[in-house]
């Protein structure tokens, strides 16, 4: 890399700027957050979801006032201008910044849509060949896409460069973009969410029929139109769209923007001050336990009313996207109207803003998808469609298709995609679409085994990864014997080692609670246990890879490996307490062995008590982290263990840690007395404790009774003083444990109402 940023400089300190300040911190950077008021840093602490992957990471944030503290710019090796969405505003800053910036040091400006050139058009040369727009979307610690827009004096190394930086330590997912009014994603969405309100309103929708039909059922986000409206801000959304308006003449579509049904339902709701969830209401408003709607002829507030469009049922049936789109856009419903209105006009639009906003299709798809969260971009769902009818189908209902799209249907070219290529409207012709050499795709590679749960794949190179594909990778009996056979092939073959991830929704949310542990349960958890102990002891590295959601089962999957390689965004929990149950399959054992017997290495004589009653409370209240940082704290993950920012990256990045553990002369752990059993002493001070919060109401009767179990096998059953105990002890004591629980009828309830209702009963 070209250029080493240790320091960050963002000011703005609004939604935004407070979001990116957290993020560099999160990706290990200080900050140095400036406003012209003081920053709301406590605000920023208590964001919900959380913008900082651990309660100490903000430490990495110094806030101050620009009159103040303007000097602090000049150590800056990334300054972010984040500031209220006025060029004037932002030119003045930028003056400033010029003024006390050190030489070499990037800027970058985070605006929704003004021209980057024009907000530097004064700057000295330096500052010019250093700036460029750095678009995040919100929030930023969640949104995948960051347009990077380079201006015509950007040095080329610095856009380079700072692609590099987003992708590998921020995490992101860069689409670069031209100086555009909005770029891309901002510039269809604008003008996209312009069309489909004003068509909504002129035919008379509620706002319940427009969410259920511009959401999931079109491949759009829960959010559809009015809530994400609601999200967004409606002033937010108001002034994006104003200012695109009058920068925008030549665009077809840009009347749209200044709809005069659409400008009197937004001035009367920003009269109201319902600007959407910053300020609890907007076109939905929480009353209680309950959400009202706007009703949009009386503009007053009303209970829900359930949209009655029978097709909208029947589509939900339909899992296929492309098939469930075909089906709505046939229908000639209320759902078939607006869905036609909304998906014709938003691939109209796209393709005619072609090569305006940018030369390549992959670009418009991929910002749609990583900034809007659209399940496809217009390209590729018009492609599912079939271009052909679909353009056909658009024409018949009004809309114009941009010439080149019929110019490449008569040249015989049939779709915008085709094996791993993209049209490319100026050179009429096919080209390859540009990979990420750090994503891999498990699909491209050889199947070496497989089952219904599980298959073993060959990533090159010697190394293998074993991959879950049960139903939100629940563990099962397949899974099971697929790990036992993964360690096998490793051993066995010429392999350097395995990696244990893949390219689900979730890691894995444990055990199939609805059939995993049917028939003797004594047998499938000493099968798990046996399997995941090959594992820890493969005479070959495992690696195993993490994200998302990896509770109970798998977080001890994810824990028998060698090493862990985590994704930034990893959620973990050893959340069997919540249906009545401890961790069976080594969740305790690791626990006593990554936190509680380190402690006791380095210090005979040590009390265990603070450390076991840490794993008692993270165990006993079912704890998820909210971020692999926070995981590491819970102590699922050890320091060894590594964490990447970039989601996109982990199974190349697991690939990597086997190939470089391999390279260092693996050797497997060595067999010993590694456990740390606390015994009866620090047990009865952990009953006294259990004691004392269920007779404060803090725990059921049963969660008391739990509790108690746990703490037994934490510390190693009733033995009378502490001791080193081999892991298969502390395995057989919560194996039994497990089981107990597992004939308990409370335990029955607990699982009962976790698969009906999803959410843990506390009986
Ligand atoms: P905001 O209103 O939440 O925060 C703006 C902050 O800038 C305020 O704290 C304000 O005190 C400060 N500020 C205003 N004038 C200033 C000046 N002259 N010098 C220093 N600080 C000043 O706004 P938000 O939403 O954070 O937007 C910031 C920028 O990010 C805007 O350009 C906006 O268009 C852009 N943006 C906003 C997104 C959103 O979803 N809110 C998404 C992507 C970009």
């Amino acid at each position: 890399m070209t250029h080493t940023i240790t320091r960050a400089v963002v000011i703005g300190s609004g939604t935004m700027g407070g979001g990116i300040a957290a993020h560099f911190a999160n990706a290990g950077i200080a900050v140095y957050l400036l406003d012209v008021i003081p920053p709301p840093l406590d605000k920023l602490k208590k964001h919900k979801p959380p913008a900082f992957h651990t309660a100490s990471t903000a430490d990495l944030i110094t806030a101050g006032t620009l009159d103040e503290h303007e000097a602090w710019i000049g150590e800056g090796d990334w300054i972010v201008e984040a500031i209220v969405e006025k060029l004037d505003a932002k030119r003045d800053l930028v003056a400033r910044i010029d003024r006390l910036r050190k030489k070499g040091s990037i800027v970058s400006s985070n605006t929704s849509g003004l021209p980057i050139a024009q907000v530097a058009a004064n700057a000295s040369d330096d500052f010019k060949k250093h700036f460029l727009g750095t678009h995040f979307f919100n929030p930023p610690r969640y949104m995948k896409l960051l347009e990077v827009i380079p201006t015509a004096d950007t040095e080329p190394e610095v856009t380079a460069f700072v692609r590099d930086f987003a992708e590998h330590r921020l995490g992101k997912s860069v689409v670069f973009c031209k100086d555009t009014p909005n770029f891309i994603a901002n510039r269809l969405a604008s003008v996209g969410g312009a069309v489909l309100m004003d068509y909504a309103l002129e035919h008379g929708y509620t706002i319940e029929e427009v969410d259920a039909i511009a959401g999931p059922l079109i491949g759009r986000p829960k959010t559809a139109a009015f809530r994400l409206q609601d999200l967004v801000g409606l002033d937010v959304s108001n002034g994006v769209a104003t200012n695109l308006h009058g920068m925008i003449e030549g665009d077809e579509s840009r009347d749209a923007l200044a709809s005069p049904r659409v400008a009197r339902l937004v001035q009367s709701q920003l009269d109201r001050g319902r600007l959407g969830d910053k300020s609890q209401q907007g076109f939905y408003k929480k009353e209680g336990k309950s959400i009202q709607t706007l009703d949009l002829n009386s503009g007053e507030y009303r209970a829900r009313q359930e949209p009655e469009i029978p097709s909208l049922a029947e589509a939900a049936k339909i899992k296929s996207l492309p098939k469930r789109l075909q089906f709505v856009l046939a229908q000639d419903d209320e759902a078939g109207k607006l869905a036609r209105h909304i998906v014709y006009n938003a691939f109209g639009y796209a393709a005619r803003r072609v090569p305006e906003i940018s030369d390549d299709l992959t670009s418009i798809d991929r910002a749609s998808r990583w900034g809007f969260s659209h399940d496809l971009g217009p390209f590729e769902l018009w492609d599912a469609l079939g271009v052909k009818e679909t353009a056909d189908a658009m024409e018949a209902h009004g809309v114009s298709v941009a010439p080149w799209v019929r110019e490449m249907l008569d040249a015989g070219h049939t779709s915008f995609y085709r094996d791993g290529h993209a049209y490319e409207p100026a050179s009429k012709s096919y080209a390859a679409i540009p990979r990420d050499p750090k994503q891999i795709s498990l699909r491209e590679h050889p199947v070496v085994k497989e089952n219904k749960g599980a298959s073993l794949i060959d990533l090159g190179d010697g190394v293998l990864c074993l991959e879950f594909h049960t139903k939100m990778n629940t563990l099962d009996a397949d899974i099971r014997e697929m790990l036992g056979a993964a360690v096998d092939e490793v051993e066995s073959g010429d392999w350097k080692g395995l990696v244990i991830g893949n390219e689900g929704g979730d890691f894995c949310v444990g055990a199939n609670l609805a059939g995993g542990l049917a028939g003797d349960p004594e047998s499938a958890v000493k099968g798990m246990q046996d399997a995941l102990m090959r594992v820890r002891f493969c005479a070959k590295p495992v690696v195993t890879a993490p994200f998302g959601r990896t509770l109970g089962g798998g977080v001890e999957v994810a824990m028998a490996g060698g090493r862990v390689v985590a994704a930034a965004e990893t959620y973990m929990g050893l959340v069997e307490v919540g249906v009545g149950l401890i961790p069976g399959a080594g969740g305790c054992k690791e626990m006593v062995r990554r936190v509680v017997s380190p402690a006791l290495k380095t210090t005979p004589g040590a009390d265990p008590l603070p450390f076991v009653q840490r794993v008692l409370e993270v165990v006993g209240a079912a704890k998820v982290s909210s971020s692999a940082a926070e995981a590491r704290e819970f102590g699922f993950l050890s320091e060894g263990d590594r964490i990447v920012m970039n989601r996109d990256h982990l199974l190349y990045e697991a690939k990597q840690e086997v190939l470089a553990m391999e390279a260092a002369g693996y050797a497997p752990p060595p067999r010993e007395n590694n456990c740390y059993a606390a015994g009866r002493d620090v047990l009865a001070g952990l009953r006294a404790g259990i004691y004392v919060l269920q007779q404060g109401g803090y725990m059921s009767e049963y969660d008391a009774y739990i509790s108690k179990k746990l703490a037994t096998v934490l510390c190693g059953g009733d033995i009378s003083r502490g001791q080193w105990v081999g892991e298969q002890y502390l395995l057989d004591l919560e194996r039994a444990v497990f089981v107990e629980l597992l004939g308990q009828p409370k335990t029955h309830e607990r699982i009962q109402h976790m698969l009906t209702t999803g959410k843990p009963l506390r009986n």
